[in-house]
């Protein structure tokens, strides 16, 4: 078990490149599924998610393998079992991106339910409405989701809420199933977008990419592509460009894709960071006093949910009261009692965090709930007076690569330790 042992104080300044994606890597993956053979995905960053990702392949009889390039090699030719066991998805609620290909390509699939979250209940009840609609027998028993069909047909999907897993699982299975498929109220997310570009290499025929709806003409197979390129992670961006301005820094991101944080620049502008946008970088400079704002999240293109936690740490340093609020998960402020640790004055109303700014923060021990809380908290140990200590490190290395070492090279001092502190 680790641990990151942070002495506040230091701006942070430098370049920094991001990493690919870990939640379209996740969907890229499993899309081998769909076509057996042999597949290089570049940019996969090496991350626990990838790791796990990778085991619940390994199980289904993949072969698959990360070298130090971040080139992901996956070689489908012999998948042999359609089982995803509980010890995987427990895990990861994201190893139900195995049910849709496994129905479509082997007309069968045994996937644990997902359990819940740190940050609440994470139901997958459109998925399997996706599933049906497409022409699957579910059924749920044991705590498992067992889906048979002999041949998916297209159907018209309307999903209540633009759900980006069920998004994705339609998707694969839409590809192969016969006849048309609409998706109406999709997901719009870059993860979404980079998912049908891949699947549109292999042979899928797929309109609407970007939009909310989607038109997939289904085909009878698909074929490996040799080569795919993971796109940039825009949740570790818009982590890095917060800490810079939360220590009043100045950094330049290398490797990202602007066009995929519109929501979190307007608003590091908005609150008086100066921003340099040029092609794949992104530069920031924070010196002066941080207006406060309030957020509230939304399905993309508005504010991502997985940067409120990080937000809502940024906002202690601002120069007054703001509100951070979540549509997507109400719950997701498990973070909160620990950065009151630190001294923060934080006031969780319904689905809203209201954040007193100005905060006097001094070092001490706090503990990670989930990734992007964990991600929270190392950025308010940055600025926090003396030592903090951020326990169970583990959830932040599902999401974010080598963080430690990033960040000291962009001048923060912090280290990795091992404890048996739990
Ligand atoms: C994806 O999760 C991301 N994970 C999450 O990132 C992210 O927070 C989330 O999208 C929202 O943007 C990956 O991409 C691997 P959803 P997902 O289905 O697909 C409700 C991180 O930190 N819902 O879009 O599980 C659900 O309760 C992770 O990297 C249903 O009601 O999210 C939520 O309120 C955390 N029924 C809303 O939709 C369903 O069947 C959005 O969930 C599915 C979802």
């Amino acid at each position: 078990m680790d641990k990151f042992v942070i002495e506040g104080g230091r701006s942070l300044r430098g370049t920094v490149a991001v990493a690919g994606s870990k939640n379209a890597v996740l969907a890229l993956i499993p899309a081998t599924l769909l076509a057996p053979g042999i597949y290089r995905i570049r940019r996969t960053p090496n991350l626990r998610d990838v790791w796990t990702m990778s085991r619940l392949m390994s199980t289904l009889g993949a072969h698959i393998e990360l070298d130090t390039s971040g080139e992901l090699f996956v070689d489908t030719r012999t998948i042999e079992r359609f089982e995803a066991p509980y010890e995987h998805v427990k895990k990861m609620r994201a190893s139900i991106y195995v049910l849709g290909p496994l129905l479509a390509r082997y007309g069968q699939a045994r996937v644990s339910l997902p359990g819940g979250c740190a940050f609440g209940p994470r139901p997958v009840d459109l998925h399997l409405k996706g599933m049906e609609k497409l022409g699957a027998d579910i059924g749920i028993e044991h705590g498992y989701i067992n889906a048979r069909a002999e041949r998916l047909r297209g159907a018209a999907i309307h999903l209540d809420v633009p759900s980006v897993g069920a998004t994705v699982n339609i998707l694969y299975a839409a590809s192969l199933a016969e006849g048309e498929t609409i998706i109406t109220n999709a997901a719009m997310e870059p993860e979404v977008t980079a998912l049908a570009r891949m699947l549109v290499a292999m042979g899928a025929r797929i309109e609407g990419i970007g939009t909310s709806t989607l038109r997939i003409e289904g085909v009878p197979a698909l074929q490996p592509v040799p080569t795919v390129e993971n796109i940039p992670d825009r949740i570790e961006a818009a982590t890095f460009l917060i800490a810079a301005a939360m220590t009043r820094g100045a950094i330049r991101l290398t490797d990202v894709n602007p066009y995929h944080l519109g929501a979190v620049l307007d608003k590091l502008e908005e609150i008086g960071c100066t921003l340099d946008v040029d092609g794949t970088t992104i530069q920031l400079r924070c010196d002066g006093e941080l207006e406060p704002t309030n957020i509230t999240t939304a399905p993309y293109p508005g504010f991502p949910t997985d940067v409120q936690a990080q937000w809502a740490a940024l906002m202690l340093t601002a120069d007054g009261s703001s509100r951070v609020t979540d549509t997507i998960y109400p719950t997701r402020f498990g973070y909160v009692p620990e950065l009151r640790r630190l001294g923060a004055e934080i006031e969780v109303v319904d689905n809203t965090a209201i954040v007193t700014g100005n905060a006097r923060l001094l070092g001490a021990t706090v503990m990670s709930s989930d990734l992007r809380a964990s991600a929270s908290l190392v950025l308010a140990g940055l600025v926090a007076d003396g030592r903090t200590d951020v326990l169970r490190i583990y959830h932040l290395d599902r999401g974010y690569e080598r963080m430690e070492e990033r960040l000291r090279r962009l001048g923060a001092q912090i280290e990795r330790v091992p404890t048996d502190e739990f």
